[in-house]
């Protein structure tokens, strides 16, 4: 993994200046590349109090059909703002809090249900993050989680292996990650995993594996 050396407040300025293009790039990263319908599909299996990390602009909000509360978590206030807008369209009530990923402010064991989409990439830490996300999540719960990483089609590996800098001071975004690899060190089981789009995008269920 490409190491990071931004400061914290660096990374978050990177976040801010690269969160209104993400917005608008919705269209191609949704309907094109297929994201939409992996979270329609992996969502809808969310349960109970549900914690979205780096919710971003809440948009798997509508797809927590199953929740009964959310909790978004995210550090950017660009993506924020907008996900209030999202959030007062929710049938599901929301709670919306600007936070850090990588040291949440819950008690263990708080969510039945811990998701995150296309953010492991993004946080400054992701093993860290991932660890929140194991410690959050109640025993018997679950962790769903679409990601993207290094394509399994090797050329266009080495591209994004090529371009990973770029991508970092453009996006925040380590681009050829492998997240499984990360899940796994954090101590989370991978109940199931399937890969789409040259092996790019993950979609993963997963247990936080506590003892008791
Ligand atoms: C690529 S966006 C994905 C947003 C959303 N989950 C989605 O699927 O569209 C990554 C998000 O992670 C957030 N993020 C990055 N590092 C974070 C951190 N340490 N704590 C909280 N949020 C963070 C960014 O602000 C951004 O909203």
């Amino acid at each position: 993994m490409i190491n990071n050396n931004k400061s914290h407040k660096e990374w978050l300025e990177i976040h801010n200046r690269a969160a209104r293009d993400y917005i608008t790039s919705e269209w191609s990263r949704e309907v094109l590349f297929g994201v939409g319908n992996k979270r329609k599909r992996l969502f809808s299996r969310a349960t109970g109090n549900v914690l979205d990390m780096g919710c971003g602009y809440g948009i798997n909000f509508p797809h927590l059909i199953n929740a009964t509360h959310i909790t978004g978590i995210d550090f950017s206030p660009v993506m924020l703002e907008k996900a209030h807008e999202t959030a007062r369209r929710s049938k599901v009530p929301v709670e919306l809090r600007e936070g850090d990923a990588e040291a949440l402010d819950f008690a263990d064991n708080s969510f039945d249900t811990v998701i995150s989409s296309l953010s492991t990439c993004s946080f400054f830490n992701p093993l860290a993050a991932l660890q929140e996300m194991r410690r959050v999540c109640k025993s018997d719960g679950q962790i769903l989680l679409i990601e993207h990483g290094r394509s399994t089609w090797n050329l266009l590996g080495l591209y994004q292996d090529h371009h990973a800098h770029q991508m970092i001071e453009q996006g925040g975004c380590r681009w050829n990650q492998e997240p499984q690899e990360l899940i796994r060190e954090a101590g989370i089981k991978i109940i199931r995993a399937e890969r789409a789009l040259l092996g790019i995008f993950h979609t993963i269920t997963a247990s936080p594996e506590k003892i008791g």
